[in-house]
């Protein structure tokens, strides 16, 4: 008995779910005429910049701009990367969106440039357009006998749909392929000719009285109609990137699996991009140009932005997104001051959104989404505190109080977090004003000086 207690206690811990900042954010919260509700799909208030974000959205989906660069520039936490989230949620799944921080640039184990060129191109989609030839039919029966010398093995294959059948003879690989996918009298299957791919769509509606014993994840579907072999027109999108991973290892496709892609050569690049644009000529593809999202881009530093000046000239670059906090700063690399960080040839080329800071209305409304969202129950007056809080340090540092808050709430069994819960945690973390205080009070103790200049 004791030990089934355990087990149930060890599934409640494994259920907690690790919830991300912005996971709260669905969308921009936009109405059809491009005007922002002011609660919608997560976001709250932010009105200029929501619309400012929705107008890039929407002429981004009519293929409108590219090669273009956007700024979103504020002071921290006022939504600047959930509203390049958001942004990425509009855009549906059918347009790449590549999110980096800058700083991701100098930690892998490639030069910056290349790190950045992979993003530009994994920031590309080509459209490819196929017709292929398929075979699609309910398997009548499927026989697999070894040839007289059994050396080899040989088969047919029947296959019908409600108007006709036929009988298929079988080769070695695509014998394999059959044995691999499982593949029985009643299944309803497409050999992709080209390939000689065997899918199983499902199995037939007619075995259903079969009484068969049957795993629960079997579909069961009509018998396909008309002619077994078909012609299908299917489009897939694929990034450059993903074009350029495949052509330049000799492990080919897996490479994009291992991870371990390191850098591609131009030569390669060059080709890909002539095939591609042969495509284009040919009707077999299109361009789809995604968005690449930069954060914190004021750690790039001064070749990363001569080398996003000349990207953006590019005839398939994609959208440059950019989000920094910074004033007027120092350019890394160099000991010029900028706005932003972000050289004046850079800047001019830019669309620049600003997010202004949260009244209390708003902070109210971000924290009661980020309780649904974290599933914790807090009473109103809890809420209200919370909220002014948040007005007096960050909208980030409240935030972070609900799950801790909640911890302890827990603790008391209490089911709402109150407010007693709040000060609790208010105590013991402090904020970034609180921490500064504290260390200018006790300067003195602490290890490490500002060095005096040496005389
Ligand atoms: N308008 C909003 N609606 C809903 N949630 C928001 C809104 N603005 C910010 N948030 C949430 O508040 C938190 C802080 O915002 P975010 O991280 O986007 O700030 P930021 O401007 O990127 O700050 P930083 O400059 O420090 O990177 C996040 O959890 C974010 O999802
Ligand atoms: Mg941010």
């Amino acid at each position: 008995m004791s030990n089934l207690q355990k087990i149930g206690e060890v599934k409640d811990i494994t259920r907690i779910e690790r919830i991300g900042a912005h996971s709260h954010i669905r969308g921009l919260g936009i109405d059809d005429s491009l005007e922002p509700r002011e609660v919608s799909q997560g976001m709250v208030g932010q009105i200029n910049a929501r619309k400012a974000a929705g107008l890039i959205v929407q002429m981004i989906k009519e293929g409108k701009i590219a090669g273009r660069a956007v700024l979103i520039g504020g002071e921290p936490g006022t939504g600047k990367t959930a509203i390049a989230m958001g942004m990425a949620q509009s855009l549906g799944s059918e347009t790449p969106f590549t999110a980096i921080a800058a700083s991701e640039i100098f930690s892998l184990e490639m030069s910056k440039t290349e790190a950045l060129t992979q993003a530009f191109r994994r920031s590309i989609g080509v459209r490819i357009k196929e017709e292929t030839e398929i075979i699609e039919g309910e398997v009548v029966d499927i026989v697999i006998e070894r040839s007289t010398t059994g050396a080899q093995k040989v088969g047919k294959l029947t296959l019908k749909t409600t108007s006709m059948d036929a009988l298929y003879d079988l080769g070695a690989k695509m014998i394999d392929e059959l044995v691999k996918e499982k593949i029985s009298a009643g299944d309803i299957i497409r050999i992709d000719k080209a390939s000689g791919k065997v899918t199983r769509l499902g199995r037939s509606i007619s075995r259903l009285r079969d009484h068969e014993v049957s795993g629960a994840k079997v579909n069961f579907i009509e018998c396909p109609e008309g002619e077994i072999q078909k012609r299908k027109k299917q489009t897939h999108t694929v990034s450059l990137h993903e074009i350029d991973v495949i052509n330049s290892r000799a492990q080919g496709f897996f490479a994009l699996f291992a991870g371990d892609i390191g850098e591609i050569k131009a030569e390669v690049r060059e080709q890909i991009n002539q095939k591609v644009a042969d495509w284009k000529e040919e009707g077999k593809a299109e361009i789809v140009p995604g968005v690449l999202f930069i954060d914190e881009v004021h750690m790039l530093d001064i070749e990363c932005f001569s080398f996003l000046n000349r990207a953006l000239e590019d005839d398939m670059a994609p959208i440059l997104i950019m989000a920094t906090n910074r004033g007027i700063t120092t350019i890394r690399g160099t000991s010029y001051k900028a706005p932003h960080g972000i050289p004046v040839d850079l800047l001019d080329r830019l669309l620049i959104i600003n997010t202004s800071p949260y009244t209390e209305k708003d902070i109210h409304k971000i924290l009661k989404i980020r309780c649904e969202e974290e599933d914790v129950d807090i009473a109103d007056d809890a809420l209200t505190l919370l909220t002014k809080i948040g007005l007096e340090t960050s909208l980030r540092y409240s935030i972070h109080l609900i799950t801790s808050a909640s911890l302890v709430a827990a603790k008391r069994k209490a089911t709402e977090v109150s407010v007693s819960d709040i000060k609790r945690v208010y105590d013991l973390f402090v904020d970034v004003k609180r921490s500064v205080k504290y260390l200018q009070e006790y300067q003195d103790e602490f290890l490490y000086e500002t060095p005096t200049p040496a005389k």
